[in-house]
């Protein structure tokens, strides 16, 4: 079977908030003491929408200081940005010649940011999931922390694995360079394995502070809509002050929150922040005005975040820093990636 190994990435794309924490970074902390973890700051997904060269940089060295201040450790695990490794371009594209169109054509995501001008997004956009297939598959990742909004990119990097195993089993066996698995109810060998997604551990949606029904989102225009890492006390408060609520006040149980949703959003802030849950949060507050919970909600959400804001702005001063931690990360990446593309080159022949 093959080694246990955790592979993420987050987009250097405008401001990172709240929902990147929760949803994400948090975790990839968590994971470093049960896991060997690669995580990487994937540039080259940010480029399929047109990006300011110079807030790109910008936003990879922010990203890279927010691992770093959330506690991710560069020298026990790997942390680097994703076009300092070539390998993960080569071989997206030979999923690109694995891959089918039909099952691209499937994929949500690709709707939604592409919207009603498709034939005006980019051919990057189109084919992000086989580059997020290769970030994975080219370290032969088995475990992937994804919130629910990439599921379906992680399912479509097993059905690449799992075609390109089926498509190669010759030769992988002739050149017995396989691992035994099992596809369904099959033992096989595959050269790469069918990653899953990692699910231990709390990951909570964050929703917008402004719209209940919409994720906090780095691409919301309105800045009170979300809570950004970098934000100062005063600041933090001030939005949770003005985060929309409606006029009644918390329920005494979770039941009572059913078609609240900016009602459920803030609990559900706090319970995460607190690492506690929304019963036990309704049991402290059930019954209270907003006008009281948000306070507190603002004093916790302070005291949990300024400490990263804090630790990110002293980071940050020291680019060197940051950029050596890239580089050497990369140069790690780049052993393990090309092992795994020198295998791939033989097994397809080139
Ligand atoms: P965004 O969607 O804001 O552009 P990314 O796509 O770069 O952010 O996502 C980075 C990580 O943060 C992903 O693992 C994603 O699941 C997580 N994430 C993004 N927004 C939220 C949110 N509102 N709540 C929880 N997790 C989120
Ligand atoms: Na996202």
């Amino acid at each position: 079977t093959f080694k246990p190994l955790v592979f993420s990435g987050v987009q250097p794309t405008g401001n990172l908030h709240l929902g990147n924490y929760l949803g994400a970074i948090r975790r990839f902390v968590l994971l470093q003491d049960s896991h060997d973890c690669i995580y990487c700051v994937v540039d080259m997904h940010a480029i399929t929408v047109w990006q300011d060269p110079v807030e790109l940089m910008r936003a990879t060295r922010e990203v890279t200081a927010a691992f770093l201040a959330a506690g991710i450790d560069p020298k026990k695990h790997i942390v680097f940005n994703q076009s300092r490794v070539m390998q993960h371009a080569e071989l997206a594209w030979v999923f690109n010649c694995v891959a089918r169109m039909g099952w691209l054509n499937r994929m949500t995501q690709f709707k939604e940011k592409a919207g009603k001008d498709r034939e005006n997004a980019s051919v990057g956009l189109f084919a992000y999931p086989t580059l997020m297939a290769a970030d994975i598959l080219v370290y032969r990742a088995t475990h992937v922390p994804v919130g629910d909004d990439q599921k379906q990119h992680l399912e479509l990097t097993r059905d690449i694995a799992q075609k390109f195993n089926n498509d190669y089993s010759s030769r992988i066996a002739d050149l017995d360079v396989g691992v035994e698995m099992m596809m369904g109810d099959e033992r096989v060998n595959g050269f790469f394995p069918l990653t899953e997604p990692l699910i231990e551990g709390p990951a909570p949606r964050v929703m917008s502070l402004r719209d209940g029904s919409k994720k906090m989102s780095k691409s919301e225009p309105s800045d009170l809509s979300r809570i950004n890492l970098t934000d100062d006390a005063e600041t933090i408060s001030k939005k949770i002050r003005k985060a929309k609520t409606d006029p009644d006040g918390l329920p005494s149980d979770v039941e009572g929150l059913k078609g609240r949703p900016e009602a459920e959003n803030l609990v559900t802030i706090y319970a995460a922040l607190a690492e506690s849950t929304k019963e036990r949060v309704l049991g402290e507050f059930g019954g209270q005005q907003f006008s009281a919970f948000k306070p507190a909600l603002a004093e916790l959400a302070v005291a949990r975040l300024a400490p990263i804001a804090n630790e990110m702005r002293r980071i940050s001063a020291d680019q060197a820093y940051v950029d050596g931690v890239l580089r050497e990360g990369g140069e790690r990446a780049s052993v393990i990636a090309e092992a795994t593309m020198k295998t791939v080159r033989s097994i397809l022949g080139l």
